[in-house]
């Protein structure tokens, strides 16, 4: 069948790549994809936002099967527009409906949803500018520092922790007031949890569960998990201190709760759960929901994960996943991910990359690339995600790091360290 994956980054090459290797797979588009996407498929020029766009590429290539990478589509319904429109009747889209997206879409919604089933997370008040004072007495009762969220989608930057109560009330007071647009007219409160992150992914078909591996992803642009916050410099998967007994502790409070919360509440579901988890003393703990799988984490848990992805995906539409058991490569995957110099603050684009036919040992997954006058350029902040096996958390970072040094353009970065808390 020909299909078609909505977005333009590392996590989409990665799909498109394990794709590929599908006997179920005749052609391959991407939405809009990047330089790197453009071997195994074509790229289409459309936003992933503009449905009617996606509709008639979807028509004219006869897609059947539409994985959606990002979550803003999601979020925004592109789900239901498949479900609703008669001309899209035989096309499976992979994905949740507009009211599972909001599980990502508003902090507030995951929060109620969580406290509703039962699913252990940190305690909260969801506030407005109308009760802002009751936040502020919230934030009194609580131990420092002081966790406050945007409720709506906030491109990773909309959540802010503060050491100093005065500092804490002055920022929520920013926050309702506009600092992050209408993202923030509710500001979710949070008792701050101190452990060690964790992401866990599974497919859902509403009903049962597929747990794909689980990953550490590194967001700090700097060494040590110092310096701004980044869309992801690198990750690792599997997480060494994720193991049999506590992935059961996972399993039992968290994943089934949330899957049977879902079927609960009668959310049409057919797709990725991610779940932001922290690990306090031997337990776990929900920090956030997603809606699709993470970006660099699916670099590093796509090449571990050996299964037809395409069977999965049409299992998951079906709602037959009971019958699929994960095949997993027991080596660890090291992404790390090569940026462009300045970010996540200003950087340049369409710097000339050299040195890819050097790579060896590593999958380059394109990122923020684009071809110029046969060239692939840097087109982004995040450019390139290489990924490496190796039967230790050092042996697959070195080979990333060896490699990472081979790929060339003005201003690269990347950290040298991932993984190091887990070493
Ligand atoms: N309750 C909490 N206690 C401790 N740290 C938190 C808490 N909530 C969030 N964080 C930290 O802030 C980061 C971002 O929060 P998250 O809810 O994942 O929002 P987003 O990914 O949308 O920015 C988390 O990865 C975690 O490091
Ligand atoms: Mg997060």
């Amino acid at each position: 069948m020909n299909i078609l994956i909505i977005g333009s980054g590392g996590r989409e090459h990665a799909f498109g790549w394990r794709i590929k290797q599908s006997a179920l797979t005749d052609k391959l588009f991407f939405a809009p994809g990047n330089a790197g996407t453009a071997a195994l498929g074509t790229n289409l020029i459309i936003n992933p936002n503009d449905f009617e766009a996606v509709k008639e590429a979807v028509l004219k290539h006869r897609v059947k099967l539409v994985v959606v990478g990002p979550e803003e589509p999601l979020v925004r319904g592109i789900v239901d527009f498949f479900k609703d429109d008669e001309g899209l009747e035989g096309v499976t889209i992979i994905g949740p409906s507009k009211m599972g997206a909001t599980l990502e879409g508003s902090k507030d919604f995951a929060k109620q949803f969580m406290l509703k089933h039962q699913i252990p997370t940190a305690r909260y008040l969801t506030v407005t500018a109308q009760s802002s004072e009751e936040g502020k007495a919230f934030m009194k009762d609580l131990k420092a520092p002081y966790v406050l969220k945007a409720d709506g989608l906030a491109a990773g930057k909309g959540v802010v922790i503060l050491e100093d109560y005065e500092e804490a009330c002055a920022e929520l007071d920013r926050m309702l007031g506009g600092k992050f647009g209408a993202a923030g007219n509710s500001v979710v409160i949070e008792e701050f949890l101190s452990g060690i992150e964790l992401s866990v992914f599974v497919l859902t078909d509403g009903e049962e569960y597929f747990i794909l591996p689980e990953a550490k992803d590194y967001k700090r642009i700097g060494e040590g998990d110092k310096g701004l916050n980044t869309g992801g410099m690198g990750a690792v998967s599997p997480v060494p201190f994720a193991d049999e007994a506590f992935m059961r502790k996972v399993e039992e409070k968290i994943i089934v709760p949330t899957v049977h919360g879902i079927h609960k509440d009668q959310i049409d579901y057919k797709g990725f759960i991610f779940f932001g988890l922290i690990k306090v003393g031997d337990e776990p703990f929900v920090i956030e929901y997603n809606v699709r799988m993470g970006d660099p984490e699916t670099e590093a848990v796509i090449p571990r994960l050996k299964n037809d992805l395409v069977e999965l995906l049409m299992a998951t539409a079906r709602g037959d996943l009971k019958a699929h058991k994960a095949i997993v490569d027991k080596r660890t995957a090291v992404t790390l991910v090569l940026v462009s110099g300045g970010y996540p603050e200003q950087y340049q684009k369409g710097l000339a990359v050299r040195g890819l036919e050097k790579v060896d040992a590593s999958f380059v997954f394109h990122a923020g690339t684009a071809f110029q006058s046969n060239q692939v350029v840097t087109n982004g902040g995040r450019v390139f995600a290489l990924t490496s096996f190796g039967n230790s958390i050092e042996e697959a970072r070195s080979v990333s790091l060896k490699n990472a040094e081979r790929v060339q353009f003005e201003g690269r970065h990347y950290r040298k360290d991932i993984g190091f808390d887990l070493i």
